[in-house]
């Protein structure tokens, strides 16, 4: 079978990365790039020997992909989905699907509408580690499932490069709520989320939220994430832990497994998701190739649109609280 024709929308971080691993993909052929930013749109371009656009009507015209992989930032997935859908395009969207449940929404009924192939990259799913994590909780081996932690930490630059578009639990958090969400399997009950502001105040965003989940089976996860770590830190700190009524599984996430010094400098080399020299192995590959099989067979997504939004229903419960300044404050009691 022919390599399924695939073009990157938003060649910023994860657009690259998108384009390096599906350009080196046997079963894809990377047909094109676009950006609204016209440097970026000719540089990826020319780094890739692709066409390169500022206008998405003009890539879909001329470069004909059957898919495109959607790397726009978190707020800017409706437009490119809705409009590519329409046309019978494949879509593969970054995480979250979408910020909020109206566009979401709108995204999943193009994509029903046109029978096109919906996943969202929700990509811990593809992480071996987080992948072996689920597998004890579905088969059964750490009992009933009680106790769920998770912990994300990013390096400042994340918090940095939206300017405030997006939330730290829409960017990072999200990760870990459909792990969650997987992990639990069950409806959610209640959440309660507080946030504090610090290096990104000026943002309007908070750089941390703990958030707590009460599912209707009664299990409780605990999320923990945060975008403003100092330069310099290890990018990605990490943790997954589940408890059950019979054991318990714990997940190191961090990016830490490689160190490079050199002068002053510390490096932590991407082992794990996208590994640059060869962009074929790795959890970006991993689930690219998923979209493409369910692409070529018409099989459901790990991560389709209905799934994807249960995690969208939870950030925006978590976003709901933490505007609602709910709590229970312990002034009338002696302590
Ligand atoms: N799976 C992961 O581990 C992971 C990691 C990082 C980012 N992401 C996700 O990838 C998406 C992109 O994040 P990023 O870090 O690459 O952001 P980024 O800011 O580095 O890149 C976004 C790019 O999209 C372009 N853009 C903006 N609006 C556009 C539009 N309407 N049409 C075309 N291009 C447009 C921007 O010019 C920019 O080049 C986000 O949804 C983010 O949450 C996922």
């Amino acid at each position: 079978m022919k390599p399924l024709r695939i073009a990157i929308i938003g060649v910023g971080v994860m657009g690259q990365r998108h384009a390096e691993t599906f350009r080196r993909l046997p079963d894809a052929q990377l047909v094109a790039v676009m950006d609204v930013d016209a440097h970026r749109a000719q540089e990826a371009g020319s780094h890739y020997s692709v066409p390169a656009f500022t206008d998405l009507t003009a890539l879909l015209d001329e470069a004909a992909p059957e898919a495109i992989c959607i790397c726009t930032p978190d707020w800017a997935h409706r437009a490119p989905a809705i409009a590519a859908a329409k046309r019978g395009v494949h879509l593969l969207i970054e995480k979250p699907l979408a910020t909020t449940l109206e566009d979401a929404d709108a995204i999943i009924t193009a994509a029903q509408a046109a029978g096109v192939t919906l996943m969202v990259g929700h990509i811990l799913r593809f992480d071996p580690r987080y992948a072996v994590a689920h597998a004890a909780v579905a088969s059964g081996d750490i009992g009933r499932l009680t106790y769920m932690y998770a912990r994300r930490h990013n390096l400042i630059d994340s918090g940095l490069r939206f300017r405030g578009g997006t939330t730290v639990v829409n960017f990072l958090g999200i990760h870990d709520l459909d792990m969650m969400l997987w992990c639990a399997d069950s409806p959610i009950e209640e959440v309660h989320a507080i946030g504090t502001r610090g290096a990104l105040a000026d943002l309007g965003v908070d750089d941390g939220v703990l958030a707590t989940i009460k599912f209707q089976n009664g299990v409780m996860g605990c999320l923990d994430v945060h975008w403003a770590m100092p330069p310099g830190a290890m990018p990605l700190d990490a943790e997954f832990k589940l408890i059950g009524t019979a054991g318990q599984v714990r997940v190191d996430g961090t990016l830490g497994a490689v160190q490079i010094n050199v002068g002053n400098t510390s490096q932590f080399p991407d082992t794990v998701y996208a590994p640059a020299p060869s962009g074929t192995i790795g959890a970006l590959a991993a689930q690219n190739a998923h979209f493409i099989q369910c692409v070529r067979t018409g099989k459901r997504p790990l991560v389709d649109g209905s799934t994807a939004r249960r995690a969208v229903v939870l950030a925006t419960l978590i976003h709901e609280s933490l505007g609602a300044r709910t709590v229970v404050r312990q002034d009338g009691l002696d302590q």
